[in-house]
């Protein structure tokens, strides 16, 4: 059964509509909706920038540990051996990621000859070519990469942030 708006009801709520943004203007100090979110998603955490080590001392395959952003995180450092998403360095192949297990914590490991990383508590395989993505296992989300930046006049890879929230964590910065 269809109902006809008659042309009052339709400029009263649309009346009523435009209170309604009115108001959320006011809410908003002013900054329309639309505008307030566009932020959302964006996170400036005070990440430090920590030097991990030179580029050109990493051969393809080798590992290096070290702790970002605080001494409870633990991370690895890794030459893949051929640009890769994320990889910094002279060939693009440098990333480094969370060794926490995305599951329940564990400590993943570099398994050079599949060249995947893999949790040996519950088996799940992530894979350092394509941003720390879960490939099998019981982790549903992807192991938290680093971001690197490298400094080509030093050689440097330094450590800038963490996309992904690391585990046991509800904040990567505490
Ligand atoms: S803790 Fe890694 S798969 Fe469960």
């Amino acid at each position: 059964m269809s109902e006809k708006i008659s042309r009052r009801s339709f400029l009263k709520a649309g009346g009523l509509v435009a209170a309604a943004a009115t108001a959320e203007l006011a809410v908003n100090g002013g900054v329309p909706q639309a505008k307030a979110q566009e932020g959302l998603g964006k996170v400036a955490l005070p990440y430090p920038a920590q030097e991990v080590g030179p580029a050109k001392a990493l051969k393809a395959g080798q590992t290096q540990n070290f702790n970002y952003p605080d001494k409870d995180s633990p991370c690895i450092l890794l030459k893949v051996g051929k640009a890769v998403p994320g990889g910094v360095g002279p060939d693009n192949d440098i990333v480094a990621y969370s060794t926490l297990c995305s599951h329940k914590g564990c400590p993943v490991t570099f398994d050079a000859a599949a060249g995947v990383l893999k949790c040996p508590c519950h088996y799940t395989i992530f894979d350092p070519e394509r941003l720390g993505q879960m490939v099998c296992g019981q982790a549903t989300v992807n192991l938290p990469q680093v971001v690197l930046e490298y400094n080509a006049q030093n050689d440097s890879v330094t450590a800038v942030a963490i996309n992904g929230l690391i585990y046991g964590r509800q904040a990567n910065i505490l």
